[in-house]
């Protein structure tokens, strides 16, 4: 018998996979990001849109010293979860992975994904139990980032193809709310001679939408949403939470149940930190728990919205900073009463960890849009602070993304 041939032998590792053309896997799991898991002679093999239990016969794609890449060829005999994708474009478009699998695989997957994720990249090796909740599985995205060019019926508008920056014309797409999906079909007739690359369109509350940078005819400036207690104006050049029905679950799990559950007898006289604050979604309700909110955002016109957010919903505790949170973090002051982060894909960089770790708050959320770099952080930041509890929200049904929110106490803190 053969032996397997290990990960990271090097140069037979990667001739062996470029001997080979097509060859038959079964996919053991999903991994982070929605790629399936498989093994040929040892060699991990990542094969997309596959399903846990799939056997197929794949084409090898990329020959890695350490991995393989492949595409499915033929699925030989279909895994539990597999089910018709519902979008026409699903083959070719890159904006969802997971179409092919039951909303239930898709959350199982996730889970197990975010397990694995902490204990390989952070060594957290027993996650406290992983809180999982669900979203709306379509009609859910509140934003989405449409793709311009000119096709062979004129100017067309669409997501990239998977793995490449070809553009794949669409008319719907159900992942979008009702409205934005209906703002599709005829968009590129109104975008006329627009010159951009790409547009960006949001929805708020009671079928608004609005694009950026502005299109003559198509609506622009500010949109609203309610969320709990607080109405939050944005527009299309700014970030805001992707999935309308999810945002109230997502601010409760990051900020505490609302006013009258248990607000306001947790009001602390403190102050809290709310590190990349966007428009404010989570520094207005931490300022009805705590006294003094300090809002850090770094974008001008995101900055601009969180201090005439806070205004108009009258939290007079709210000073908002324009600043990057890199920079402002060495004023963070020693045992704060509440920080949140919510950094972007990245993660936080080392100085901001750091500083978390000496200035030690009393509590430390960590709302996170990838476990990877979750996992980094966690993995540090765990010398100072207790993993109380993971939330994982499923913002992205369809796709391998994710949003966890993590909720940390500092070690030493008396409880
Ligand atoms: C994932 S969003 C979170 C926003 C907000 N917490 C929310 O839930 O709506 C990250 C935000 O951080 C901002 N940002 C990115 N890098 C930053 C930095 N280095 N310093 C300050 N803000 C930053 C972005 O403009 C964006 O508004």
């Amino acid at each position: 018998m053969k032996r397997p041939l290990r990960p990271g032998s090097g140069k037979g590792f990667a001739e062996r996979l470029a001997e080979l053309d097509e060859i038959e896997v079964r996919v053991e799991k999903l991994i982070e990001g929605g790629d399936g898991f498989a093994r040929f002679e040892g060699i991990p093999i990542f094969v997309p849109r596959s399903a846990p239990g799939d056997r197929l016969r794949v084409c090898l794609s990329e020959h890695r010293p350490g991995y393989g890449r492949a595409e499915i060829v033929e699925i030989l005999s279909p895994g539990d979860g597999r089910r018709d994708p519902r979008c026409p474009y699903f083959e070719r478009c890159g904006g969802c992975d997971l179409q092919h699998l039951d909303y239930e695989t898709q959350l199982r997957a996730k889970v197990i994904a975010t397990r694995e994720t902490l204990l390989r990249i952070g060594r957290i090796e027993t996650p406290p139990k992983v809180t999982v909740v669900p979203g709306k599985p379509w009609g859910y995205r509140l934003r989405t980032q449409l793709h311009l060019g000119e096709g062979i019926r004129g100017l067309e508008a669409g997501y990239f193809a998977r793995g490449s920056h070809e553009l794949v014309a669409v008319e719907s797409c159900p992942v979008l709310v009702p409205e934005l999906e209906g703002a599709l079909d005829g968009l590129p007739g109104l975008l006329g001679e627009v010159a951009h690359k790409r547009i960006d369109l949001t929805a708020g509350d009671g079928d608004s939408w609005t694009v950026s940078p502005p299109v003559e005819g198509l609506p622009q400036g500010e949109v609203k949403a309610r969320v709990g207690d607080f109405v939050y104006a944005y527009d299309a050049r700014c970030f805001f939470q992707a999935h309308r029905q999810l945002i109230p679950a997502l601010v409760e799990h990051a900020v505490g149940p609302p006013d009258g559950e248990d607000g306001e007898a947790d009001k602390d006289g403190g102050t809290a930190y709310d590190l990349f604050a966007g428009v404010g979604l989570f520094s207005l309700p931490l300022a009805r728990r705590y006294e003094r909110v300090v809002a850090v955002e770094g974008d001008r016109v995101a900055s601009r919205y969180a201090r005439r957010n806070a205004r108009a919903n009258q939290l007079a505790g709210v000073e908002v900073e324009r600043r990057a949170v890199d920079s402002w973090i060495s004023r963070l002051p020693p045992k704060a009463a509440h920080v949140v982060v919510d950094p972007p894909r990245l993660g936080l960089i080392h100085n901001v960890r750091k500083t978390l770790l000496v200035r030690r708050p009393r509590r430390l959320t960590y709302v996170s849009c990838h476990p990877a770099t979750l996992a980094r952080d966690l993995g540090q930041l765990r010398s100072g602070f207790r993993i109380e509890s993971l939330t994982l929200l499923d913002m992205f049904p369809q796709t391998g993304h994710m949003e966890v929110v993590a909720q940390l106490v500092d070690r030493e803190a008396r409880t």
